[in-house]
């Protein structure tokens, strides 16, 4: 049995809260999975969007093969986004907005990828935000998620739900299963599960693959 999922005025407060610390505190914890995702985009290569951009820690993560937008629900975080944005270090960093990841405002088919590190079990509805994520991709696009994921059995699994009431206020859900996120994918015909492996070298997080196929192209 795991925790509901987070209300987004939850996740509006805590992300206000972390803002000022979270580059510190979040930056070297979560930098293997970042890194992980960012060169699996950059192997697609083209337009990327970053759902749950946060403060741009990523932005470094690409280069001039890619054209990153990102958009994210927290204004605080934005601003040190944007700061980042205005050294001139990332050229590649298009334009970022204030958005909610459940009801996006691009155009269908705009993205050749779609990046969602570490936001995917903390949104109010994961199936909503990963069937946006599948709309904005183009056919053939690929939406590439990173996340610590539910451990399911044993002690771990049993720390983790613990762990999961202790740390909702804070914005964090530590008891996220994969099969949610598999289970999406099987009910969408147009949607297949392409790579899921453990993000070296501890394997704390897992970095999970979708892609749109191109028969939705033909359709
Ligand atoms: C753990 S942080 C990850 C930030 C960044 N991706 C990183 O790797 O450092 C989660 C981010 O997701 C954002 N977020 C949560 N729910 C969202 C939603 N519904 N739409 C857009 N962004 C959301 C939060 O505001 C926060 O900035």
């Amino acid at each position: 049995m795991t925790t509901l999922d987070l209300e987004k005025s939850i996740v509006e407060t805590a992300y206000a809260r972390w803002a000022p610390i979270y580059d510190a505190v979040c930056g070297p914890v979560m930098l293997k999975g970042r890194r992980a995702a960012a060169e699996a985009a950059r192997a697609v290569g083209g337009k990327v969007l970053e759902v749950g951009v946060g403060t741009g820690l990523s932005f470094d993560d690409y280069d001039a093969t890619t054209e990153i937008t990102g958009i994210d629900l927290s204004a605080p975080m934005l601003a040190k986004a944007r700061a980042k944005m205005t050294t001139g270090r990332y050229p590649w960093v298009k334009d970022v907005q204030e958005m909610d990841a459940h009801a996006m405002s691009f155009a269908d088919a705009t993205f050749d990828c779609v990046v969602a590190q570490f936001v995917i079990t903390l949104v109010e509805n994961p199936e909503q935000v990963l069937s946006e994520c599948h709309r904005v991709v183009k056919p053939g696009g690929r939406i590439i998620l990173v996340n610590h994921l539910y451990s399911e059995t044993g002690l771990a699994a049993a720390v983790e739900r613990w762990a999961a009431v202790k740390t909702r206020s804070l914005g964090l859900r530590p008891e996220f299963p994969f099969a949610r996120l598999q289970a999406w994918s099987q009910s969408n015909a147009e949607s297949i599960l392409v790579e899921r492996r453990k993000v070296a070298p501890f394997g704390i997080y897992t970095l999970v693959t979708f892609e749109r196929t191109a028969a939705a192209l033909a359709a």
